[in-house]
């Protein structure tokens, strides 16, 4: 039979730094009143100079993993879902890889938008129920505030930073995410986008001058487009797992707008106390969104072992999709597992290691260099 995909871990990890609406109406022409009636936004955090998208990564990293109690050495593969990322390459997952000192992992990047998380779950979870790995960090990533334009009040209103991280282990015992959809519309492509950066307009003065390297979007299309994806994706993912809306105890949508969630549970007859919302602290964090909201459930107590949840997204593509999981709780007896390393020390290790990494590199280089 195959295993399944139990979360054992989760982790979360937000700059300090608050960008309030009234910060906001500082410098567009926008006010709190507007934004909380139309969004739910109150403020979102940012990123100060030192923080990246692989550093907030690798935080929630930390926090996910010591939550399952796992060496990072155990980890057979690392996703990291993005619309953000440090390069075009090398994939921010390899960077992550790095810094935990992962080096038994395979590392890549996912770029699905805002749903790149519920992607890069299902990819993960897939990979374990097929018997190939055991272990997986499955992470969502963004620094979005550098992609914003800030001039541009139809957009940066909406954005945060933040990274959010779950760990899954495969598992014999019926559970984890047991259930889910991934669908695309690339028709819709151009309703939310980053015109410039990539091959299909490189940088140049001209696209920078253009200001096409920021986020464009158009707001009410995608708004429609979400309402009715959200019911979509929940209901099918809850047909597939042969249950229904009643049995789940808690929905974790993306967090874009707070009349979204509320017109998508309305179609869907879920009363709102059953659903996670935290936009109002964070604002839209992308694929950072679902994890983060999941790590306050769980950190409230309103996640409990054996709960069932579905997470739901929807993003640029235009992207949408869906899981069903029985929340695992952390590992029992944590007297069967081995504490981890301080996070501390585990960055150090992984700093030295790379480092050594490096050294040895040049050593080869040089070795070899002289024979050829
Ligand atoms: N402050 C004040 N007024 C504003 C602001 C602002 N920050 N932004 C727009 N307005 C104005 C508009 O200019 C417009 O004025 P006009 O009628 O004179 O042109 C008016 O408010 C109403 O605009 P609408 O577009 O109708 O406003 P709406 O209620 O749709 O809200 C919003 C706009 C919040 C952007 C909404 O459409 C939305 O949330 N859409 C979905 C966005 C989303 O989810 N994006 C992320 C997807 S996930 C991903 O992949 C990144």
């Amino acid at each position: 039979m195959s295993p399944y995909a139990h979360i054992i871990g989760w982790g979360m990890a937000v700059p300090e730094k608050v960008l309030t609406n009234a910060d906001l109406a500082k410098r567009v022409d926008t006010d709190d009143a507007w934004i909380q009636s139309r969004t739910g936004i109150r403020e979102r955090r940012i990123a100060n100079s030192e923080q990246t998208t692989a550093s907030l990564a690798t935080d929630a990293a930390l926090q996910a993993l010591e939550i399952a109690r796992l060496n990072p050495d155990k980890l057979d593969l690392i996703i990291v879902a993005t619309s953000s990322p440090e390069h075009i390459f090398p994939a921010t997952a390899c960077l992550v890889q790095d810094r935990l000192g992962a080096s038994n992992a395979g590392a890549f990047d996912l770029l699905a938008a805002c749903s790149g998380f519920i992607f890069a779950l299902n990819m993960a979870t897939q990979a374990i129920r097929s018997g190939s790995l055991k272990n997986a960090l499955v992470i969502g990533a963004e620094t979005l505030s550098r992609f914003v334009d800030w001039s541009d009040r139809n957009t940066c209103v909406l954005f945060g930073d933040g990274a959010g991280a779950f760990v899954l282990q495969a598992s014999e015992e019926r559970g984890g995410v047991i259930a889910s959809v991934m669908r695309s519309d690339g028709s819709g492509g151009d309703l939310l986008c980053v015109p410039a950066g990539g091959s299909f307009a490189p940088a140049s003065l001209e696209t920078v001058a253009m200001g096409k390297h920021f986020i464009k979007m158009n707001g009410r299309e995608v708004f429609r487009f979400a309402t009715r994806v959200i019911a979509q994706a929940t209901v099918e993912t809850v047909e597939k797992a042969g249950l229904k809306l009643d049995d789940i105890q808690l929905f974790i949508p993306h967090q874009a707008n707070q009349r979204i969630v509320e017109a998508a549970l309305r179609s869907m007859n879920v009363p709102i106390e059953r659903c996670v919302l935290n936009i109002d602290r964070y604002g839209n964090t992308s694929t950072a969104s679902i994890p983060i909201a999941a790590c306050e459930a769980a950190r409230d107590g309103r996640l409990k072992a054996g709960d069932k949840l579905v997470l739901v997204g929807f993003g640029a593509g235009l992207t949408w999709g869906a899981a069903l999981a029985i929340w695992s709780g952390a590992p029992q007896q944590p007297g069967a597992r081995p504490a981890l390393p301080l996070p501390l020390r585990l960055r150090l290790y992984a700093r030295l290691r790379s480092l050594l990494r490096r050294i040895l590199r040049r050593i080869d280089a040089w070795i070899w260099g002289r024979y050829v």
